[in-house]
């Protein structure tokens, strides 16, 4: 990676995310497979990916953290206690550690790691098709730097203060099943109205796509692209005024705001 002093990067937790966000940076050329340690409770986890992306898996947590230089933290939340309370003793102050942990802030962090250097990030399950939306916050210029680059390599970055990221995720870090659930209500719609389940299924995710598509490669925004997509009187108009009468908008802005509730409850235990 260009970011000088940080070579090595050690990931915990070889699950969804953190294989989904180092398999795309290798695949960009962002890092070498063979500059990558891998650390999983479930050791197996660990070889087989080490095996996928040439890397090494690490035989204990002491060996992850003595040979990084970045650890790329991405274990589960209610994991985080326990695994702090082991790192802690080998992590050095001139170490970096990016976390993904929904809900855990910087300070959070760093309260259960020590005095590293942490970036906090909040990136989605696009990662595993290299179409996440990575949000980073922290205060050390060079580890927010490496973490742009790293998770460039499966997706979009924006950087955000921290006040923002129980919102974010709540926006995009949940925000995939928000979509998945929408396409599967279209679907259920097809199957019920007797059109075969695959090509239900089809229609919804297609139409997902070609919108998501459109939104992104269009000047305008999307307010103004469904305005124009929703003929007077037509069908669209009579979808939409029914979804407005129902409330369906602040139904979801509740919704919303019960994920972000939720990540501040992350972080209270
Ligand atoms: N999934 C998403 O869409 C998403 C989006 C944004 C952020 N995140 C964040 O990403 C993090 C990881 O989520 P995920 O979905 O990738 O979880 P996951 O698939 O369960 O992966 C976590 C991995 O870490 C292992 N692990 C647990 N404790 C460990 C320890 N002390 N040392 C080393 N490995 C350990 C787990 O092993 P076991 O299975 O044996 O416990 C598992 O293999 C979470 O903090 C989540 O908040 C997730």
């Amino acid at each position: 990676m260009k970011k000088r002093g940080f070579n090595k990067i050690g990931l915990v937790g070889a699950g969804n995310m953190g294989t989904s966000i180092i398999e795309g940076a290798c695949r960009k050329g962002i890092l070498k497979g063979t500059a990558i340690a891998i650390y999983d409770k479930f050791p197996a986890k660990a070889r087989s990916f080490a095996k996928a992306i040439r890397g090494k898996a690490a035989h204990s947590l002491e060996a992850l953290i003595r040979g990084s230089d970045i650890l790329l933290l991405a274990i589960k939340p209610q994991d985080f206690p326990d695994f702090a309370v082991e790192a802690k003793k080998f992590l050095e102050k001139k170490q970096g550690v990016i976390s993904i942990l929904a809900g855990f802030t910087v300070e959070k962090i760093r309260q259960g790691l020590g005095p590293v250097s942490v970036v906090r990030a909040m990136p989605n399950l696009g990662a595993k098709v290299g179409g996440a939306m990575t949000a980073i916050t922290g205060q050390d210029k060079m580890l927010l730097g490496a973490a742009a680059e790293i998770f460039e390599g499966c997706g979009e970055v924006v950087t955000l203060p921290e006040n923002a990221f129980d919102d974010v995720t709540a926006m995009s870090g949940s925000g995939p099943a928000y979509f998945f659930y929408l396409m599967e209500l279209l679907t259920d719609f097809g199957v019920k109205r007797g059109i075969p389940a695959k090509v239900a299924a089809r229609l919804a995710i297609q139409t997902g796509l070609g919108a998501a598509l459109l939104a992104k490669n269009s000047a305008d925004s999307c307010a103004e692209l469904r305005q124009k997509v929703t003929s007077k009187k037509g069908t669209t108009e009579a979808a939409l005024k029914m979804l407005m009468k129902k409330r369906f908008g602040k139904i979801f802005q509740s919704a919303l705001a019960a994920a972000a509730r939720r990540s501040r409850q992350l972080r209270a235990k």
